[in-house]
């Protein structure tokens, strides 16, 4: 078994938390979304984005490597009667297929090598909202180790080519209680020549 999987499977199986919330970056910038179209929650965990994604209309694809995740998602999607097509599936052997997508959806996971999977699999005038914790903290909040934390400005040069819709990264700056902080999002549109 693939260790990332044994990992998850036990924190989402010792985890007694309320219904996970979906991500600002799609809370901020839901109004951005297409009405329709096929969309890819990746590494989706409890699938919290997935499930505003099919509230939105769209047709919503969700994996992650935790087959208890994936339990989890089935199981909500069921009860708030969505339809989510929820698959344990580990991305970064089996990415998503090139120019499949019109919205990529990606919070709390960061692969850089997949980088150029991931704009591959957009098609022309597709979306990638993105979002992860930094390097540049105030005060400790999600991985420790820097591997999993974007460096400053990191988004924009992994995602180079889009066209940058919405960014936000306001680092170590002014007051450490204001504003939203420890993280960075982008949202941005393929080209249609890319
Ligand atoms: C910090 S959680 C984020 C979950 C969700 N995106 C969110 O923002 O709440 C990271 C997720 O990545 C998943 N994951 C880790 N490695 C993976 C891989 N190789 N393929 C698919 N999912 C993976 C984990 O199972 C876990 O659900």
């Amino acid at each position: 078994m693939h260790p990332d999987k044994a990992k998850w499977d036990r924190i989402y199986t010792e985890r007694q938390s309320a219904a996970p919330q979906p991500a600002e970056v799609l809370l901020q910038n839901r109004h951005l979304l297409p009405q329709q179209g096929i969309a890819l929650d990746l590494a989706c965990g409890l699938g919290a984005n997935s499930l505003l994604l099919a509230e939105q209309g769209l047709e919503v694809h969700a994996w992650d490597i935790s087959s208890v995740a994936i339990e989890q998602l089935d199981d909500q999607a069921q009860q708030r009667q969505c339809l989510i097509h929820a698959q344990v599936r580990d991305v970064k052997s089996a990415p998503p297929e090139a120019l499949s997508l019109d919205v990529l959806v990606v919070t709390h996971f960061l692969v850089r090598d997949m980088a150029a999977d991931l704009l591959a699999a957009l098609k022309p005038g597709g979306l990638l909202f993105y979002q992860t914790y930094c390097r540049d903290k105030v005060f400790e909040q999600g991985p420790g180790n820097p591997d999993y934390l974007l460096k400053d400005n990191e988004l924009l040069q992994l995602f180079a080519g889009l066209k940058v819709r919405v960014y936000r990264e306001e680092s170590l700056l002014g007051d450490h209680n204001q504003g939203w902080r420890n993280q960075s999002m982008l949202v941005a549109e393929k080209p249609s020549l890319f």
